[in-house]
């Protein structure tokens, strides 16, 4: 085995890997229900292929028993003329069946209900441009969509160009399915097509005529009158969320190939809770909740709200999700109550609030300790003349007195539109869902609704966001000003305990101890073609656990790194506390015989360095960079003034900026360097200057005094580099151009920014967009860290820039009326592979230092009391509190 690794040799290595990976977690119920119908269709396509356990059966083969029926015999099979790097499997997504008139698939299924997925990846095939395809979709009597356009759809929900729409719906005695595809009439270009069809029976009782008990059907939330699922009514999937824990694809669910989202970007409340696991629980499933309900892994992760009586008290958990008004949705909440300090009835009461009607929950006395339940709803929600809103569903703790605990629990999350009384399902239009997110997205996409709404005056954007900044800042605010303790707790001892002996003092402990052997199966036994990234520190690999269901990136230290395991401990304490979007999450951590090795979530998009000058992948367009700059700041501020004492990132630069499969923006590498005392020892940071050259702040290089606005100087060069698609440093430049910040300060102030913007971006930036950013990135790299902004104001300014753009195109648009379309993404092999952590030392070192390793190096801590030496994190605290 080489060291080098041949990108799309990994990529394939790891998908079947995947599926070789054994599935014997205890209690471990994938594939728990074997569906009589089980039919998987590519179309398109005259072959089958073989994804994973499935078979996907080509419908354009002479002797194919799927092989659609035609009015007018024209439909076409074709291939994708474009690929996107994402999609998981060639089937069903590279082939379509098109058509600009109605063409037809009927399946002799038994009766009964089936999940019916319809799969699109919407692209340019021959003949069919992206943009044309509007079109319905009928099956068994019921309108699936209607005038429904799929590019429309995956341009505006965070899906990364393919999607899947899933229904359910009940095939009667003799009845033969058949799901009729028919273009919007009235348009000459309007085409219908379809990648993949799937037809999967479920059982009887999953979602209709579900009962739990005799005296409780699905309900009106807040109601009393029980109402029916029956099965005249279809349903279409909405959201699917593994609360509190990590995606499950199809293959892993339990034998109906259901996608279980990580609900990370749904939940809107101002704290998003901590995770629980606890792999060793045994779940009992009872006769009420079969085994085939959930899979284990939605069961055994779970969001609670923290360890503090005043925060648990002060919100109230919430996930949002948008929805089409006028429809009456069908809400399942599953919970199980694993946790060692909940074990009678009132030991936690807390309350469900949906769309702001009212239910008691009390978990441990619907089904007992360690037994899976789930209990459903119906909610209509309306919103004046709107014809979207936010379906939520929050979580209320008691005080102490009505409940042991001021607690509440979630485990996972399926939302259901109800066909209405006409058996429709589509919405109004074609106009997709975006998704309720927080941070960055939700924002923009409030601040969007406002630019329509409100024409071409910025003033509605300007104080939306300011309000929503406001409150925003205020809430971290909150969060700094409750009393001594941590706002999640100890977890310092977890470090040196296994397990299984961690005492009753650490119950929603959040970082998940892994056992070598565990470590070991996930990585085989690190094996090299693992490794997604080497550093001054030891390798990153790419592992699975959990059996195969959550992609890791494991960071495994050297026996011999100068790292200690006082430093080891700190990074745990450090990230263990931290939860943010925008921030790489710590999963958990083996310190079994001498290893130290920490666990990521796997981001799979890699670095964003990668996304802007490595020609493997392709250029990024400007609004997204907007975007992802917008995210990362957003991770910088939380550890500015989010978390309890200021932290100081110390090595903000691209390659510490991770993207996920959304591509959002997590900041990375942030516990081995930071500073800012923790609660039980001072820590004291050696003054010698550490740091990535061509980011450093020239302050702290003078003067030795580290703050936080250190980190905003580098989050100005990393501006620049996202702009002009350039390393900080390039050597091989003439030498006014070799340093990016040097060189950038004198084109803006020369006024020739535009020669140095990125080639591809050409044409692409509206003028006052592209002022204001490089105004904010001017402004972070002031010589004098005092007059540079705060990160809560660079946050606050790149979304500003995003709306002058978003603005500037709705204009050019209206003007126009052209389309103003972000390109395909092109062809691209699997190089995004990379893990968390996969950060190289960049090779323009400075003499003295440079790259990762020596930057942990200086991170030094001593136990004595208050006499220590603290002054740079007291210059941290110091800075925050100037205006
Ligand atoms: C699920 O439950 C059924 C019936 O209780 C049982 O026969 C089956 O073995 C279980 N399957 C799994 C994977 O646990
Ligand atoms: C199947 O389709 C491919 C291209 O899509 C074509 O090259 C091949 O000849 C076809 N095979 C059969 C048996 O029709
Ligand atoms: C279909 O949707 C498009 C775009 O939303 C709209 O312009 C068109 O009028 C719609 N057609 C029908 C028949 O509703
Ligand atoms: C996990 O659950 C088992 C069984 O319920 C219990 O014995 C064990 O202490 C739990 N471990 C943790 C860390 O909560
Ligand atoms: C919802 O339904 C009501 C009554 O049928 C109708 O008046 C209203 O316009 C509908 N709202 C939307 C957004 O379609
Ligand atoms: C849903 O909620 C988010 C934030 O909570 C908000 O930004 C968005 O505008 C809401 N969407 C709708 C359609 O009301
Ligand atoms: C708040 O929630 C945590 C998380 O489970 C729980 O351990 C704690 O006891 C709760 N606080 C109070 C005061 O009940
Ligand atoms: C750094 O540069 C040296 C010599 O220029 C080279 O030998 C080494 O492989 C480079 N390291 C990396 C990580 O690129």
């Amino acid at each position: 085995m080489t060291n080098m690794k041949p990108p799309l040799v990994l990529f394939i290595f790891i998908s079947v890997s995947l599926e070789a990976l054994p599935v014997s977690v205890t209690g471990d119920n994938v594939g728990a229900y074997h569906p009589t119908d089980d039919i998987a269709v590519d179309c398109g396509s005259n072959t089958s292929f073989l994804v994973g356990r499935r078979n996907w059966i080509g419908d354009a083969a002479d002797s194919s028993d799927y092989s659609p029926n035609e009015k007018t015999h024209s439909s076409t099979a074709a291939e994708a003329s474009s690929s996107s790097p994402s999609i998981p499997s060639a089937a069903p997504y590279l082939t379509a069946r098109l058509s600009r008139s109605e063409f037809a698939y009927t399946f002799h299924v038994n009766a009964g209900p089936k999940f019916v997925r319809l799969h699109f990846f919407p692209s340019d095939y021959p003949n069919f441009r992206r943009v044309d395809s509007f079109f319905s979709v009928e099956a068994a009597g019921y309108t699936l969509l209607r005038n429904f356009s799929a590019s429309h759809f995956a341009d505006y929900s965070p899906s990364v160009g393919f999607f899947s729409k899933e229904f359910c719906l009940s095939v009667g005695e003799d009845q033969i399915l058949k799901i009729t595809l028919t273009p919007t009439p009235g348009n000459s270009d309007a085409y219908a097509f379809v990648n993949g069809i799937e037809v999967v029976s479920m059982p009887e009782r999953l979602y209709y005529n579900a009962v739990i008990d005799s005296n409780e059907g699905i309900k009106f939330a807040g109601q009393t009158t029980p109402y029916t699922l029956d099965t005249t009514k279809a349903l279409e999937a909405v959201k699917r969320l593994n609360v509190g824990g990590q995606y499950v694809s199809p293959a892993y669910d339990t034998g109906m190939y259901r996608t279980w989202e990580a609900d990370d970007e749904y939940v809107t409340s101002s704290y998003t809770g901590v995770f629980s696991f606890n792999t060793t629980t045994q779940l009992n499933y009872g006769e009420q909740v079969p085994n085939y309900t959930a899979p284990d892994s939605v069961y055994t992760t779970a969001r609670t709200m923290g360890t503090h009586k005043n925060i648990n008290l002060s919100y109230k958990l919430t996930w949002s999700v948008v929805v089409d008004t006028n429809f009456t949705y069908l809400v399942r909440l599953h919970f199980c109550q694993c946790q060692m300090e909940i074990n009678e009835p009132l030991d936690r009461v807390f309350k469900i609030f949906m769309n702001s009607q009212l239910v008691d929950a009390d978990v441990i006395s619907w089904s007992g300790k360690g037994v899976p339940v789930y209990r459903d709803f119906t909610v209509a929600p309306y919103d004046g003349g709107k014809k979207r809103t936010n379906l939520s569903v929050a979580l209320g703790a008691l005080l102490h007195g009505s409940t042991f605990y001021s607690d509440a629990i979630l485990n996972g999350l399926e939302i259901f539109k109800i066909s209405d009384p006409d058996r429709n399902l589509a919405g109004l239009n074609s106009d997709p869902t975006p998704p309720a997110s927080k941070a960055s997205s939700s924002l923009s996409k409030a601040a969007k609704i406002a630019v329509v709404a409100g024409g071409t005056s910025g003033f509605t954007v300007l104080s939306l966001l300011a309000f929503f900044l406001y409150r925003r800042r205020n809430r971290a605010k909150d969060s700094t000003s409750s009393d001594g303790t941590s706002r999640w707790g100890p977890v310092s001892h977890a470090t040196t305990k296994s397990t299984k002996s961690r005492g009753s003092s650490l119950p929603s402990d959040l970082s998940r101890h892994f056992s070598l052997a565990e470590i070991r199966a996930a990585t085989n036994n690190f094996d090299k073609v693992f490794i997604i990234g080497v550093g001054g520190f030891g390798n990153v690999y790419k592992g699975y656990v959990d059996g195969g269901a959550t992609p890791v990136a494991i960071k495994r230290l050297n026996q011999g790194s100068q790292q200690g395991l006082h430093e080891f401990r700190t990074e745990i304490e450090m990230l263990s506390q931290l939860r943010h979007l925008h921030l790489v999450s710590l999963i958990g951590f083996c310190k079994d015989a001498g290893e130290m090795i920490l666990v990521y979530d796997y981001m799979a998009r890699g670095t964003l360095k990668d996304h802007l000058y490595n020609t493997d992948n392709p250029p990024l367009p400007w609004k997204q960079r907007l975007e992802i700059c917008i995210g990362a700041a957003w991770g910088l501020h939380y550890l500015h003034s989010g978390a309890k004492h200021t932290i100081i990132h110390r090595d903000v630069k691209t390659t510490n900026i991770l993207l996920n499969e959304k591509w959002v923006a997590k900041v990375s590498d942030f516990g081995l360097s930071k500073v800012g005392p923790t609660r039980e020892s001072k820590t004291h940071v050696s003054t010698a200057v550490k740091g990535t050259f061509g980011y450093l702040d020239p302050e702290y290089y003078r003067r030795q005094r580290l703050t936080d606005k250190s980190d905003v100087y580098s989050f100005g060069v990393v501006l620049f580099e996202v702009l002009c698609a350039r390393p900080a440093v390039s050597r091989m430049a003439p030498m006014e151009q070799i340093s990016l910040a040097e060189w950038a300060q004198s084109c803006c102030k020369s006024g020739s920014v535009e020669e140095m913007v990125d080639p591809h971006l050409k044409g692409a930036i509206a003028l006052e967009c592209l002022n204001k950013f490089c105004e904010i990135a001017m402004s972070c790299l002031q010589d004098e860290g005092a007059k540079r902004p705060s990160m809560n104001d660079v946050v606050w300014g790149l979304n500003f820039a995003l709306q002058l753009q978003v603005s500037t195109e709705l204009e050019v648009k209206d003007h126009a009326g052209v389309s103003v379309h972000d390109s395909d993404d092109s062809d691209h092999d699997a190089a995004s592979i990379r893990g968390s952590g996969s950060d190289e030392a960049i090779n323009t070192s400075d003499s003295d230092s440079g790259g990762w390793k020596s930057s942990r190096e200086t991170v030094t801590s001593t136990r004595a009391g208050s006499n220590d030496v603290c002054d740079e994190s007291m210059t941290s605290y110091d800075s925050e509190k100037l205006p």
